[in-house]
């Protein structure tokens, strides 16, 4: 679906001022389909091609391709794209040294999945070799290989090839589709929701009371709702995407006002990277035309390796540059004497009266098999999980 910019009046501009879009027209797909048989081609893994898929609908704008040397130094080191605008994140595409050799600087790559179908083509700009240990400790801030996003880091090829890419084919998303909106088309909703302002909310986890309560504050002084899970590579202990969105749509069912949330994926693979992942992650809502992004506790990060607000006090050092407004919010829980989900700024009683929930306690509850007290979650998302496990 094209839509021009006339018809988008939402007013939050992508990242960099314009939303980019490397879909390609059905000629030009043609004339690539047919040019691809003589190209050299790589396979993307689940985690390139969700890159891919972001690049192309705009999710990461300004990015039109994986990022050359340039960029990613200033990325790595700086936190900005070489052009001075913010970024945390190398987005990159890994290959082997043997494949690296194979490829040629001025030509044209398929791209394929690990299913053989051609999703992409790259114009072949920069191949360059990396340091890796400097990668995990600038991004993750650690380089201990127990952390699962610099596991990835050392398990993958040496070599990044960068270029523009073009998109000829998304990745489908049966399970989603419904709810597979592409940035044009969640500024677009927004505009025929009349919502002006709009709160993002990235999660990898079921809604759970602590999240409900955090959205539902924000909502308060804002239009609307991107309830905005992420769909794409997660760790193995994560519950499963297609189960998580089975709970989406219970809560939003029973607990939230019909005309002020929305359910929409977030196609990417989730890095674990704490804080520089929480400046993706609000770069990423900007584009999808959201005001505002929810920060809370120890966002996106995993084990201990990040501050409960590290994520907080790094975006705060970024927020005026990113253009979207950051909503911080404490670690919030149950309390059994105010018998309402608080915060230290809310609370007067002391830790016996407080329940603390988290993704982390939900997935141990449920894997021994225990069932999940309404204080940290609502009845009819507990039954989905609990069913939707057992299944599996
Ligand atoms: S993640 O993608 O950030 O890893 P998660 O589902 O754990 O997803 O959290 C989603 C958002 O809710 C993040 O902004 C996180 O900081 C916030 N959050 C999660 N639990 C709490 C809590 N108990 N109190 C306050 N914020 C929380």
């Amino acid at each position: 679906m094209t839509l021009t910019t006339e018809t988008i009046t939402n007013t939050i501009e992508a990242h960099g001022g314009e939303l980019i879009n490397r879909e390609v027209s059905d000629l030009l797909k043609k004339e690539l389909l047919a040019e691809s048989k003589s190209l050299s081609a790589i396979t993307l893994n689940p985690w390139s091609l969700s890159d891919l898929e972001l690049i192309a609908i705009g999710g990461f704008s300004p990015l039109t391709g994986f990022m050359n040397e340039a960029d990613y130094t200033n990325v790595v080191e700086d936190l900005h794209l070489s052009n001075g605008l913010v970024w945390s994140i190398p987005i990159t595409l890994p290959v082997t040294e043997d494949k690296a050799k194979q490829l040629e600087i001025g030509t044209r790559v398929a791209l394929y999945g690990e299913d053989d179908h051609l999703y992409g083509v790259l114009e072949l700009e920069e191949k360059y070799t990396y340091d890796k240990e400097k990668e995990a400790q600038h991004v993750y801030g650690t380089t201990d290989v127990d952390h699962p996003g610099v596991k990835k880091v050392y398990e993958k090829g040496s070599v990044y090839l960068a270029g523009p890419i073009y998109l000829l084919d998304r990745p489908k998303h049966d399970d989603f589709v419904d709810y597979h909106l592409d940035p044009a088309e969640t500024r677009q909703l927004f505009n025929d929701l009349n919502w002006k302002t709009v709160v993002g909310f990235q999660t990898r986890n079921p809604v759970h009371r602590a999240h409900e309560y955090i959205q539902k504050a924000a909502l308060e002084s804002v239009d609307g709702l991107l309830l905005n899970p992420l769909v794409g590579e997660t760790k193995s202990d994560d519950i499963p995407a297609a189960v998580r969105m089975e709970s989406y749509e219970v809560i939003l069912k029973n607990y939230y006002p019909e005309n002020k949330a929305r359910l929409v994926i977030y196609p990417a693979a989730m890095r674990y990277a704490g804080p520089r992942e929480a400046i993706l992650h609000a770069t990423v809502r900007k584009n999808y035309g959201c005001t505002h992004f929810i920060v809370g506790r120890d966002h996106a990060g995993v084990g201990d390796y990040y501050g409960t607000y590290e994520a907080q006090e790094l975006i705060t050092k970024y927020e005026a540059e990113l253009g979207i407004q950051i909503l911080k919010f404490e670690h919030a829980f149950y309390c059994k004497t105010c018998e309402n989900m608080a915060t230290a700024k809310t609370c007067p009683h002391d830790a016996s009266s407080h329940l603390h929930l988290s993704g982390t306690k939900v997935r141990e509850k449920l894997k021994n098999g225990e069932s999940l007290p309404k204080a940290f979650s609502r009845p009819e998302v507990a039954e989905v999980l609990i069913k939707g496990l057992q299944e599996k």
